[in-house]
């Protein structure tokens, strides 16, 4: 009789035999910066993660580096929000300064720029919002206006310093536009890792208290994938690679691990999952009330995510699991 509990017997041959390993390495740590002075909020609906303001951003990046977290993605959340969301592509802005602040002062740490307009739009949406006849509140977002300003988000976020730009925004074409920015600009060595596969999730919502994202009238779904499609998402992650993508993400991560695995399948580009708030949220709030064993929990996802095939994995957890690690 075959027996596969042989190699199940302790714990040195089930190291030996174990197929996936997570590592520090593989994590990128969201980070969201405000605009102003003093602050060190946390995010209510997300225990353990805050809003900084600049200067108040030292202890938090000397703890990322010291746990070896090699990479951090900045969100920024302005003071000041228009229709279009221009203050994106103000060189001077919240995102563009605390970039120019951390490649002066940790060299080390791999700064990745989310490239969107929804914390920077009065309504909320992540692009420019017209009229348009049969849609939800009778608004839409116009996705070749927005990639235009997307091109002046881009080259801002390049000229800041960052390292890589990952448009979060769903727009058609986006990763094209975007590369075609950068080559034209001296940028042809900024690489650009695409939400390619994004969907309209309920599990956003903690991010959008974090980043004051809400929209305020209609809805995402007519740029945000519908969470019931798989063909479509090949479908979106086949243009972006057509379009220069460098690496793909898919976004939620938890109820998408299908979909991380057929993308893996498919291209041969580095793949990142997106652990989103909703997914921190849960664990926080059923470990807090003592509902499960938070820590266990947390990196039984985190491996699930590698098995499915992601390279990378974006995780309000990192600092946590880097300390388990
Ligand atoms: C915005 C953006 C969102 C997230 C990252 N970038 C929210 C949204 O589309 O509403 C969500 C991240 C998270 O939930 O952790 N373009």
């Amino acid at each position: 009789m075959f027996r596969p509990r042989r190699l199940r017997k302790n714990e040195m041959i089930r190291s030996m035999v174990r197929e996936n390993h997570l590592s520090v390495k593989d994590f990128i740590y969201p980070l969201f910066v405000e605009e102003g002075e003093n602050v060190r909020k946390e995010i209510a609906t997300m225990p353990g993660i805050f809003r900084y303001s600049l200067d108040q951003l030292d202890a938090e990046l000397k703890e990322i580096v010291e746990l070896g977290i090699p990479s951090i993605m900045l969100f920024g959340i302005p003071k000041h929000k228009d229709d279009v969301g221009s203050e994106s592509w103000n060189d001077e802005a919240v995102v563009q300064t605390t970039i120019r602040y951390i490649k002066k002062n940790y060299p080390q740490l791999y700064v990745i720029a989310d490239v969107c307009f929804c914390e920077y739009t009065s309504h909320g949406h992540c692009g420019i919002l017209v009229p348009s006849v049969g849609a939800k509140d009778g608004m839409d977002v116009d996705n070749d206006q927005t990639l235009n300003n997307l091109q002046k988000q881009s080259l801002s976020m390049a000229k800041a310093g960052a390292d890589l730009l990952a448009p979060s925004g769903m727009m058609d074409g986006m990763i094209a536009t975007m590369r075609d920015a950068l080559d034209l600009n001296n940028f042809s060595d900024i690489p650009i890792m695409s939400y390619a596969v994004k969907y309209a999730s309920a599990f956003y919502g903690p991010f959008r208290d974090a980043a004051d994202s809400t929209p305020s009238l209609g809805d995402r779904k007519t740029y945000q994938m519908d969470p019931a499609n798989r063909i479509e998402a090949l479908k979106e992650a086949a243009l972006d690679v057509a379009e220069g993508a460098d690496i793909l993400m898919v976004k939620p991560a938890l109820s998408y691990l299908d979909i991380i695995r057929e993308l893996k399948d498919t291209h041969d580009l580095p793949l990142a999952a997106y652990n989103v708030s909703g997914e921190y949220a849960m664990i926080i709030a059923a470990t807090q009330n003592g509902w499960i064993d938070g820590e266990k929990v947390m990196m039984e996802k985190l491996i699930s995510m590698k098995r499915a095939g992601a390279d990378i994995i974006l995780t309000y957890h990192a600092k946590e699991a880097a300390r388990l690690l």
